[in-house]
């Protein structure tokens, strides 16, 4: 029987693979069908159980990562976060993504660039977004999505823990996917934010800079003993 997993994997590749040849556009059908796949994985699919979360309560690195996928297109992985700690606000240049908890709980907060969707930031450069509503997820809620222009920077934060979510994104970080050179992962912090007095899920606008040195957050990882997925190096 195939696993749950690599159903998911397989739905990925269908929702994200050669996307060139479309011009980078997605299929809202498939991806549809992903989100609901994704929304179905509990721990157990990927043998995260007591033994790795203990496992990671002991590690001295805040963060533990397990990679179970990457190619050119998708990257499929678990993050676990410990107990208390937060994962710097970060963004995820011309990506979708969705994130799927799996085990404890987080407090998501999400950020939309107020100006260009696949923007990379540069040091010095004031940059503007809204930030959404927090959300707080558990095993039990449906997975949150973030596209090039919507939701594209968050910051994550483990209320009770360890707490693992699997991560679908595409394209990977560093694949030069639009020609345009590498797309790096940066880290933000606020320097100024005004509330947004109408009601709805954008709460404050905020400024943001650049992280020049990279936040003391650091992660170790782990090897991912769940189904095996087949050759997708594509
Ligand atoms: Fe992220």
């Amino acid at each position: 029987m195939t696993s749950a997993i690599e159903v998911l994997a397989k739905q990925a590749m269908k929702t994200f693979g050669d996307r060139r040849n479309v011009g980078y556009k997605l299929c809202q059908k498939n991806f549809d069908k992903l989100w609901n796949l994704i929304n179905k994985i509990t721990a157990e699919d990927v043998k995260l159980d007591k033994n790795v979360l203990d496992y990671v309560s002991r590690q001295p690195t805040p963060m533990c990562v397990m990679d179970i996928l990457e190619n050119k297109d998708i990257t499929i992985a678990i993050f676990i976060l410990k107990h208390g700690v937060t994962m710097p606000m970060h963004d995820h240049p011309g990506m979708h993504g969705l994130l799927k908890v799996i085990s404890g709980m987080v407090e998501l907060n999400s950020y939309s660039l107020k100006t260009r969707s696949d923007h990379i930031a540069k040091a010095n450069e004031e940059i503007v977004a809204f930030r959404h509503r927090p959300v707080f997820l558990d095993h039990d809620s449906p997975a949150c999505i973030l596209t090039p222009s919507e939701k594209n920077l968050h910051q994550i934060s483990c209320l009770e823990g360890p707490a693992a979510f699997l991560d679908i994104l595409s394209p990977p970080y560093d694949v030069d996917e639009f020609g345009r050179g590498p797309r790096p992962c940066t880290f933000f912090k606020i320097v100024k934010s005004k509330l947004c007095t109408e009601s709805g899920d954008v709460i404050e606008e905020v400024q943001l800079s650049v992280m020049e040195n990279l936040p003391d957050f650091s992660s170790s990882s782990l090897e991912y003993i769940g189904p095996p997925l087949k050759d997708y190096s594509g």
